[in-house]
C-alpha cells in the first residue's frame, strides 16, 4: 500500500480537486477498490468530488473519537474509488479528533493499515492549507507528499515555509519523497507563464513533469459531482491527470 498526502500552505490552489480527479485517474489505470481517499479537512468537501452528498455522512472525525474501524464509513461509488469523508463534526468533535491527532503522531497512518487495504493499493488523503495537526499526520503516514502550487506569487512565496517544513519532516521521516505539481497552468496568460518557468528553474525535477491546465471542466464537474475524468474525459485536465497518474504510480513503484 501506497500513502499520497496532498498538501500546499497556500488554500484554494486546489488539494481537494487534485486528490479526488487524481485519486479517478488512478483507478482507471489500477482496477476498481485499489485506490481510496480520506479526507482530513474539517470543511468536509472531498465526497462531493464523487457525487456523495449526504448532509449526514459520517466519517473519519466521529468514526476515531468512538474509536471505530474506519471501513465502517467508506463509502463506493460508481467511480471506483472509495471514499472515507471527514464527516459531519461539531465544533467540540473537531476539537476532540485534534486533540487525539495531537496527542497520537501515527493515528491516520495506524487507521489507514487497519483497513487491511491490499498491497497494491494507493490511498491519496487531501488535507486542510497550512500548517495544522492534520498535515502532521499526512507526512507521518506518507510514502509520497504532493505539494500543490499555482503559478501565482502568492504561491511562490509559500515555498520557503513548506521547505522547512519539508526539512523538519524528512529528520523524523529519512524516507519520505516529495514532488511538488503546478495547477491551474495557463500557458496563454504571460504572468502565469513567466511564474511557471520561475518555479520550473527554482525546484528542478522537484517538480513533477506534467502540470495541470486551467480548464473550466475542473469546476464544472465538480458542480455535477463528478470527477472531470467522467465529467469531460477528452478535455485538457482530463488529459493532464491521466498522464499525471501514470507518472506518479511510476514514482510509487521506483
Ligand atoms: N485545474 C483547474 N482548472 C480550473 N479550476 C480549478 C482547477 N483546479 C481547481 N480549480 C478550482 O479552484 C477552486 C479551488 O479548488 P479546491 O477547492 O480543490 O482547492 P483547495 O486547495 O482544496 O482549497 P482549500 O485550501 O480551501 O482546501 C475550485 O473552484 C476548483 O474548481
Ligand atoms: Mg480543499
Amino acid at each position: 500500500m501506497s500513502v499520497i498526502g496532498i498538501v500546499s500552505m497556500k488554500g484554494g490552489v486546489g488539494k481537494t480537486s487534485v486528490t479526488a480527479n487524481l485519486a479517478a485517474a488512478m483507478s482507471t489505470k489500477l482496477g476498481p477498490g485499489r485506490v481510496s481517499v480520506v479526507d482530513l479537512d474539517p470543511q468536509n468537501a472531498l465526497h462531493w468530488h464523487f457525487g456523495l452528498e449526504d448532509p449526514q455522512t459520517e466519517g473519519v472525525c466521529r468514526q476515531s473519537l468512538r474509536g471505530e474501524d474506519w471501513s465502517g464509513v467508506a463509502l463506493t461509488n460508481e467511480f471506483d474509488v472509495v471514499c472515507l469523508p471527514y464527516g459531519m463534526a461539531s465544533e467540540s468533535d473537531r476539537e476532540a479528533f485534534e486533540t487525539l491527532l495531537a496527542d497520537e503522531p501515527d493515528w491516520i497512518g495506524e487507521q489507514i493499515r487497519r483497513t487491511g487495504l491490499d498491497n497494491d493499493s494507493v490511498v491519496l488523503i487531501d488535507t486542510p492549507p497550512g500548517s495544522s495537526v492534520y498535515l502532521k499526520q499526512a507526512f507521518a503516514c506518507a510514502d509520497l507528499v504532493l505539494i500543490v502550487l499555482l503559478a501565482d506569487a502568492g504561491s511562490y512565496a509559500t515555498i520557503p515555509a513548506m521547505e522547512s517544513w519539508l526539512d523538519e519532516m524528512s529528520v523524523l521521516y529519512p524516507r519520505l519523497r516529495s514532488v511538488y505539481v503546478l495547477n491551474q497552468v495557463d500557458r496563454s496568460d504571460s504572468f502565469n507563464r513567466d511564474v511557471a518557468d520561475l518555479l520550473q528553474q527554482h525546484l528542478g525535477d522537484r517538480l513533477a513533469p506534467i502540470g495541470i491546465h486551467c480548464d473550466e471542466a475542473v469546476s464544472e464537474a465538480l458542480a455535477f459531482q463528478q470527477p472531470v475524468l467522467a465529467y469531460d474525459p477528452h478535455g485538457q485536465a482530463s488529459h493532464d491527470l491521466a498522464r499525471l497518474a501514470a507518472w506518479m504510480i511510476d514514482t510509487l513503484n521506483r
